[in-house]
C-alpha cells in the first residue's frame, strides 16, 4: 500500500508502508520478537501520528493520530558494545538499472532475499584486472563469492562485490528529541561511491528522509543519553542477477539500525596499533576513497593477525612507497605535535571520513593548525599524541604503535589532552550538550 506519512514531530514522508507499519500500535508493539517488547521501567512519552494515502500521487486522504507511550527497549543499556542488536524496522527501496529509486518502504527488520547471482555477491567493479584471475571461495560460494583481483604489481586488492555502505549515528538528547549528525554528508558520500561503482543511488533528500523515517520507527532503540547511540547502516547493493561481469540489472537501498556503545573493547582507553607492512588497504586508482564493501573485507586478514597478537587494530601504509600513513581498518588517523595536527590528505586511497572532516573543523576553531598532507611513518616516533576518528570509533586515542617490531608509546594508560579535548567537543555537540554553532545536527522529534 502506498502511503504518504507524517511521523512524530511533523516529519513528512512519502513511502510505501508494509502492513505492520500501517497500524501505529503494531509499529510500537510487533509480536514476533516478544523479547524486544517486554515492558521497561524507562518510559518516554511521544506523540505519534501517521497519515496514509491510497496512491503516491494523491495527497493524504485519511489520517489517524494516536497518543502513544513509547518505551525504551528492554535491554541492558549499560552493556552496549559494537554488535548487532535486532531492532524493529528497516528501510527498503529498489531501483532497476537505468531507473531511479522510488517507493521506499519500512519493513519489519529481518532477512532479505537475494539471488545467488546478485551483483553484490559475485562481482566487484571499478578495479582494472590486469591479467589477473578470479578465485571463488569454497563452500561460501553459494552465498558469497569473494572476487580476488590480482593486479600485476606489489598491490593485491580483494573486491567483495557491487556494494557500498554508510555509517552514521543518532543520539538521544535530554527532553527526548533525537539528533542526527550530518546525514547529508553520508548521502553525498554514498552518491560519490555509487558513481565510482557504476550504481544508481538515492538522491540526498531520499537518503536523509529514509534515515529519519528509519530512526523514528526504531526510536525506542536509541539509547538513553550517555549510554551510547543508534548506529545507522545504509547499504546500496547490486541485487539483480548477473553472470557475466557487468553492472547488476537491479539495485537495493536498505537501512538498518542497531544501538551501539564503544567500538573498541578498550572503550575510551587508548588502543594499541601495529603498522602493517605486507598488506595494503587500497591502491592508487582503486576504490580506497569510497565506502565500498570490498575495502573492508580486504583488511580482515591483517586485522585478525594483529588481534591474535594482542593489538587492537592495524595501521596501513601507502601501497607504493610503503612509507606514508593511510588509515586504520575502520577509521582515519591523526598525529599531534604541539599545536599542529596532521592527517593523511584525501587522495583517492583514504576514506573521506565525516568525523575526520568534523574534527579538522573543530580543531581549527580551537586554534590548532591542521595539515592534510603526506604523513611519513617516521613522524610517529616524534609525535605527542595519535588518535583515530570515525563514526563508529568517534575519537579514539592511540596508546602505542608498533612499527617494525619497535613499540612507540603515547602514554598508554591515559588519554592525551588533545584527543580528550577534541573528543569532548565533538561528542557534546553530537549529543546536544553544547550549542551547535556548526549547524551539523538535525533534530528529530
Ligand atoms: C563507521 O565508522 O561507521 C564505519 O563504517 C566503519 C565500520 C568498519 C564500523
Amino acid at each position: 500500500m502506498e502511503s504518504s506519512g507524517v511521523l512524530a514531530g511533523g516529519l513528512h514522508t512519502k513511502h510505501i508502508l508494509s502492513p505492520p507499519y500501517n497500524n501505529p500500535t503494531t509499529l510500537l508493539f510487533p509480536t514476533s520478537t516478544q523479547r524486544l517488547f517486554s515492558p521497561s521501567s524507562l518510559k518516554l512519552h511521544n506523540q505519534l501520528s501517521l497519515t496514509h494515502s491510497a496512491t503516491r500521487s494523491v495527497a493524504a486522504t485519511a489520517s489517524s493520530t494516536a497518543r502513544e507511550t513509547i518505551e525504551l527497549a528492554d535491554i541492558c543499556w549499560d552493556d552496549l558494545g559494537f554488535g548487532l542488536v535486532d531492532t524493529d524496522y528497516m528501510y527498503y527501496m529498489k531501483c532497476s538499472s537505468g531507473g531511479s529509486f522510488s517507493k521506499g518502504e519500512l519493513r519489519r527488520f529481518g532477512k532479505i532475499e537475494l539471488s545467488p547471482s546478485a551483483g553484490v555477491l559475485n562481482y566487484g567493479q571499478g578495479v582494472v584486472d590486469d591479467g589477473g584471475k578470479f578465485d571463488a571461495k569454497d563452500a561460501a560460494e553459494e552465498v558469497l563469492v569473494v572476487v580476488v583481483l590480482k593486479v600485476l604489481s606489489v598491490v593485491m586488492m580483494i573486491v567483495y562485490g557491487q556494494g557500498l555502505f554508510e555509517g552514521l549515528k543518532a543520539y538521544r538528547r535530554e527532553g527526548d528529541s533525537i539528533l542526527l549528525f550530518r546525514p547529508e554528508e553520508n548521502a553525498l558520500r554514498m552518491r560519490m561511491g555509487a558513481e565510482r561503482m557504476c550504481m544508481p543511488s538515492p538522491t540526498a533528500d531520499q537518503f536523509v528522509e529514509a534515515v529519519k523515517l528509519t530512526v523514528l520507527a526504531n526510536k525506542r532503540w536509541v539509547p538513553p543519553q550517555g549510554k551510547g547511540s543508534l548506529y545507522i547502516r545504509p547499504l546500496l547493493m547490486g541485487s539483480g542477477a548477473v553472470l557475466g561481469l557487468a553492472p547488476a540489472p537491479e539495485y537495493t537501498f536498505l537501512i538498518y539500525v542497531s544501538p551501539v556503545g564503544n567500538y573498541f573493547k578498550e572503550g575510551l582507553a587508548p588502543i594499541n596499533l601495529v603498522v602493517e607492512n605486507e598488506f595494503h588497504r587500497a591502491a592508487p586508482g582503486g576504490t580506497g576513497g569510497i565506502k565500498t564493501i570490498g575495502n573492508y573485507a580486504s583488511v580482515l586478514k591483517a586485522q585478525s593477525a594483529a588481534k591474535a597478537k594482542g593489538y587492537s587494530d592495524v595501521l596501513y601504509l601507502d601501497s607504493v612507497q610503503k612509507r606514508y600513513l593511510e588509515e586504520v581498518s575502520s577509521c582515519n588517523v591523526f598525529v599531534v605535535k604541539g599545536k599542529t595536527i596532521s592527517t593523511p590528505a584525501i587522495k583517492g586511497t583514504i576514506l573521506p571520513g565525516i568525523t575526520r572532516k568534523s574534527i579538522i573543523d573543530v580543531a581549527r576553531t580551537q586554534g590548532f593548525q591542521v595539515e592534510e598532507r603526506l604523513v611519513a611513518v617516521e613522524e610517529l616516533l616524534d609525535a605527542d599524541e595519535v588518535f583515530c576518528t570515525g563514526t563508529a570509533v568517534v575519537v579514539s586515542p592511540v596508546g602505542s604503535i608498533t612499527y617494525l617490531g619497535k613499540r612507540i608509546s603515547y602514554g598508554e594508560s591515559g588519554v592525551g589532552a588533545v584527543s580528550q579535548q577534541l573528543y569532548s567537543s565533538l561528542t557534546s555537540l553530537q549529543m546536544g550538550l553544547t550549542e551547535d554553532k556548526m549547524g551539523w545536527t538535525m533534530e528529530l522529534k
